[in-house]
């Protein structure tokens, strides 16, 4: 059963200029993007920085508004919910951050920034919140004398742990998780990312799990959806995306990160060629094209669909 549910998901940014600050463009962050994701389950977003992955995280937990499309979370359209509305339901979306330290109070004890939600969303106060941020601390792997410290006495996968249980906090179905172990030492990173699969068997939680880096995805995710110029062009189970992918694009990022050879792997980074179009004017047609060592004259002008080409494997290229 999904808990999450995304169809159509378009976001333009309008452009402003001139001296009369009239819309002269949009960037298309993200445009037609859908996915869902099953209770317990990982979907993964990769690509190229600017391909619009923290633009969709951000939409789904309504921290900005889409321009079309539709999210539904647990079975709920909340596309078009106000901040009012969309109050009782940001309980089951919470999200952590590639930089937690930037969003925690310096001023506030650990245990009382962990235990911020549990007030605001009225689910405990007083000695029982108290207990319950133990309880919190204890299953991130921090131990209970830390609710006293302050955010800088702890180190970077320790803030992430906190700003791991702070997001449990209200006990939530869905986490979207931007980058949360891009800023820590590779070592530090397997251990945040077990923890999050540790708790994910515990708790049947959903991760929408943004990263630009392979290794990172093929720890955690179940599926992943490669991203190109804010569109989804392959979305497929992780085993297959690595052993078969068929999207040139993700054929390019995988051969780029996984060549043993360092001298191979520079000349097969050599067919991603060239800067990632901007999304302000995106390449007609399929956007890779411009890029594509098999690009087509109706690549050109064609704008490939993400098509299901065996089973739960959709890829949106012409040629395949
Ligand atoms: N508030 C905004 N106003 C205008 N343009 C924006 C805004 N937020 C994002 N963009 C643009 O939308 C595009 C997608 O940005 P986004 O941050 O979603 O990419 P990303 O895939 O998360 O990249 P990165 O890997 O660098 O984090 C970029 O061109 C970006 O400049
Ligand atoms: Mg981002």
């Amino acid at each position: 059963m999904s808990v999450l549910d995304v169809t159509d998901l378009v976001k333009h940014f309008p452009i402003h200029g001139g001296l009369l600050q009239r819309q002269t463009g949009a960037v298309r962050a993200v445009d037609g993007v859908s996915f869902s994701i099953a209770k317990g389950e990982t979907l993964g977003l990769v690509g190229e920085s600017g391909c619009g992955k923290s633009t969709i995280g951000k939409t789904v937990l309504k921290l900005i508004e889409p321009t079309s499309g539709k999210i539904v979370l647990g079975g709920e359209d909340i596309t078009a919910l106000k901040p009012a509305a969309m109050w009782p339901h940001r309980k089951r979306i919470q999200t952590i951050f590639q930089d937690p330290y930037s969003s925690m109070n310096p001023r506030l004890p650990a245990g009382t920034i962990v235990g911020e939600p549990l007030e605001n969303f009225d689910i405990a106060r007083g000695k029982e919140r108290d207990e319950r941020v133990a309880k919190l601390f204890e299953r991130v792997g921090l131990r209970p004398d830390a609710m006293r410290k302050y955010a800088h006495e702890f180190s970077g996968g320790q803030r992430q742990r906190l700003g791991i249980a702070k997001a449990l906090s209200v006990s939530p179905d869905v986490i979207v998780a931007d980058e949360p172990v891009s800023a820590l030492d590779v070592s530090v990173q397997a251990q945040v990312l077990n923890l999050l699969i540790d708790l994910q068997e515990e708790l049947g939680l959903a991760y929408l799990f943004i990263s630009h880096d392979l290794a990172v995805m093929r720890h955690i995710s179940h599926r992943i959806a490669v991203m190109y110029l804010g569109r989804i062009v392959e979305l497929t189970d992780k085993r297959t995306l690595f052993s078969t992918p068929l999207h040139p694009y993700t054929e390019a990022l995988l051969a780029a990160a996984t060549a043993p050879d360092p001298r191979r792997a520079r000349r097969k980074k050599a067919i991603v060629q060239g800067d990632v179009p901007s999304p302000a004017n995106p390449p007609s047609g399929c956007h890779f094209h411009t890029r594509c060592p098999y690009a087509t004259a109706e690549c050109k002008v064609v704008s490939p669909p993400l098509r299901e080409v065996s089973p739960g494997h959709h890829v949106a290229c012409l040629l395949r």
